[in-house]
């Protein structure tokens, strides 16, 4: 409310606008004529006021200032990190900022004026339930298919509620793809240090026993002594088979201390490829990759290791879950290839990236960014564990493993793409000591 003492020498349609009006004094609607004089000088701009005591400065000025906040709401949305929407009531979108645009590598163009339901059909549901309770705000998770990858965004929808009733929303999305790749990963690791510790300490007493009673009473067993041989061997295989999965399990979880020094990634893949082709002839293997060198700060065992992976697996989606997964079959009668993986090395200055192609089965639809999780598997004799080996020895090396569809150009009707992107980092340099010693 106003003091008592201005309210006097302002006149009466002076405060009614006041009170009508809260977007500060510039704004006013009103029509006083010396006390707008007044307050021009306090420091609203308003210069001239018409007969009807209507100001077209005013509206000028008012519409100046929206477009001002307009501009700077603009700029503060252009910079942050979060995907913003500004949805209207009937959910057509009216802004997309910067990182909304990014994000669905789209122009503004291709997302102004769109309705949200058909533009990104995956929010559809959260939308229609913020719609329905417009009183809550509503947030969810939500998984969005783009560019052959599933993304996890976190998804928050605020309702405007206008003087007139209920406006538009505005929608903020945050990518969260990786964190919850990295919170799984390390949640479950932690898990699986303790379980295996816990589990490998009882194993050496039980198999030391189980020898012993061999040993010492296998030959005082008068009584089926066939049975007592057969229980007693069985319970060192199988604890011998728990010790050598725990290790497994164990190794995984110890994040692997890669061992970087300059090497060439073409002569490790050669050599991968090299044994994939010995293990499946009836598979076509193509290499292709420059004549010179490519040099990477690398961990060579852990590459190999991770090449050997990706390989497997594209020979495997190619035999299918019904074949003899372990490769090694006969080339067939007529020597037909039963199918092809094309493996290609290419490099630029900051990054060098392997492609393995493949005619195969293709990854599956759903929950391909899960792939990369440990016990992750389609296949029935599949451990889940070659994804997850590989994506951490990617991590280990600052790099990045990427599963895609092969490209659908018609070479490709089927198979996936599983590209691994290594930083080159010291490469360039240590070439340059190469060429300066001859190498
Ligand atoms: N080239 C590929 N084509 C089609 N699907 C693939 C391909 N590579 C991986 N996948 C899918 O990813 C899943 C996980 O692969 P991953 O290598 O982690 O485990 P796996 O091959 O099933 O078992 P293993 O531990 O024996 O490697 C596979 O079960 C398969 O569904
Ligand atoms: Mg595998």
């Amino acid at each position: 409310m106003l003091a008592p003492g201005l309210a006097e020498a302002l006149d009466q349609d002076f405060i009614a606008g006041i009170e009508k009006n809260d977007v500060g004094l510039g704004a006013l609607g009103c029509g006083g004529r010396q006390p707008l004089r007044q307050l021009g000088r306090v420091g609203a701009q308003v210069s001239r006021v018409d007969g009807d005591g209507k100001s077209a400065a005013h509206a000028r000025h008012r519409g100046g200032q929206l477009d001002e906040r307009r501009q700077f709401t603009e700029a503060v949305l252009s910079g942050v990190s979060a995907g913003v929407l500004g949805l209207d009531n009937e959910g057509r979108i009216g802004h997309a900022n910067r990182a909304a645009l990014n994000f669905f590598g789209r122009q503004e163009a291709g997302m102004v004026g769109r309705d949200i339901m058909t533009a990104v059909p995956e929010m559809a549901a959260v939308i229609s339930d913020a719609r329905a309770h417009p009183e809550r705000r509503a947030q969810a998770q939500i998984t969005i298919l783009r560019e052959g990858q599933d993304r996890t965004l976190n998804l928050r929808i605020t309702r405007e509620v206008t003087d007139a009733g209920q406006g538009g929303f505005v929608l903020t999305f945050d990518d969260i793809t990786e964190l919850v790749r990295a919170q799984r990963t390390s949640a479950w690791a932690d898990v699986a240090r303790r379980i295996a510790h816990e589990i490998k300490n009882p194993l050496t007493p039980i198999q030391l026993s189980a020898e012993r009673l061999r040993r010492k009473y296998g030959k005082e067993v008068k009584s089926d002594p066939e049975v007592f041989e057969q229980c007693t061997a069985t319970i060192i295989r199988q604890v011998n088979d728990i010790g050598r999965m725990v290790d497994e399990f164990s190794s995984f979880a110890r994040m692997p201390v890669a061992a970087m020094k300059p090497v060439d990634l073409g002569e490790i893949l050669r050599q991968s490829v090299f044994l994939q082709r010995v293990g499946n002839p009836d598979i076509e293997y193509r290499l292709e990759m420059p004549d010179d060198a490519v040099m990477a700060e690398c961990d060579g065992r852990l590459v190999s290791q991770a090449l050997t992976n990706v390989l497997k697996n594209a020979a495997e989606a190619i035999r299918g879950n019904d074949d003899d997964e372990d490769g090694g079959s006969a080339v067939t009668a007529d020597g037909a290839k039963i199918g092809r993986i094309h493996v290609r090395l290419t490099a630029d200055d900051a990054t060098a990236q392997i492609a393995a192609i493949d005619s195969g089965c293709g990854l599956p639809e759903t929950d391909r960014t899960r792939l990369t999780e440990p016990y992750m598997t389609t296949r029935a004799k599949g451990t889940g564990l070659g994804l997850a080996i590989v994506n951490k020895v990617m991590e280990e090396h600052g790099g990045q493993l990427i599963l895609e569809d092969a490209p659908r150009n018609g070479d490709w009707d089927t198979g996936a793409r599983v590209r691994l992107v290594f930083p080159r980092r010291v490469a360039a340099e240590s070439e340059a000591k190469e060429a300066v010693n001859g190498v």
